[in-house]
């Protein structure tokens, strides 16, 4: 199966289908918690059916290409994953997401594999907006979006009721032509 190098700790971004879901689900087991802290995911995935169905509908949005996923491997073991949440290859938007089980946190690992994510949306799939939506409380998943380049569009208030509080959402984007801008700069 492919594999794309994210530097040199032998990192590596793959792809990550329904099949490998028990592996999937001891991975989420892992960073449950840390994982949790901002984001519904731990709460989807449960149980070895939960996460075959995840991974499933994932597989189902590439079968019609609305959305990916990709996961982070370190050592051979699965560490965390990339998404295109959506993506509508018509109207050239889509939204990435990201994350990490404690281990690998810190390393920029995230950073790495989404800027290949990012590199493939826009150059290949001709996608000209990618977003990064995430709780004004995440400030590890804000510090991503400001090492992409991203641009802070907009806060939507108390928009995401997360384990009974409301949150602020931010809206992060980047454009395709100050993807490549980026890109060219050292
Ligand atoms: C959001 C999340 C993925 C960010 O993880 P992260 O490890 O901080 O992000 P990266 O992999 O890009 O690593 C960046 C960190 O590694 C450090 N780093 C070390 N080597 C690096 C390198 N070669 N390149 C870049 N950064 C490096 C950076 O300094 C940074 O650490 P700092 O924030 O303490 O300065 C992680 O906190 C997470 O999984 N959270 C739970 C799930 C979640 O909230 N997901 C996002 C939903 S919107």
């Amino acid at each position: 199966m492919f594999a794309i190098s994210l530097g040199a700790d032998g990192a590596e971004l793959r792809p990550l289908e329904p099949w490998q879901a028990e592996e999937f689900l001891a991975h989420i087991d892992r960073g449950r918690e840390f994982i949790g802290r901002h984001n519904g995911l731990p709460d989807v995935i449960t149980d070895l059916a939960s996460s075959r169905a995840y991974l499933t509908t994932y597989a189902k949005k590439a079968a019609a290409d609305t959305g990916r996923i990709f996961g982070i491997r370190s050592g051979g073991e699965l560490v965390g994953a990339i998404l295109l949440r959506t993506m509508n290859v018509e109207q050239g938007i889509a939204e990435a997401g990201c994350w990490l089980e404690p281990s690998a946190a810190g390393k920029g690992l995230v950073t790495r594999a989404v800027r290949v994510v990012i590199d493939w949306a826009v150059e290949e799939r001709g996608i000209h907006r990618v977003e990064w939506w995430v709780s004004s409380a995440n400030a590890p998943s804000i510090a991503v979006a400001r090492r992409l380049g991203m641009t802070k569009e907009g806060v939507l208030r108390d928009n995401y009721r997360y384990r009974g509080e409301r949150h602020d959402m931010e809206i992060w984007s980047v454009l395709a032509p100050e993807w490549r801008a980026a890109r060219k700069t050292p």
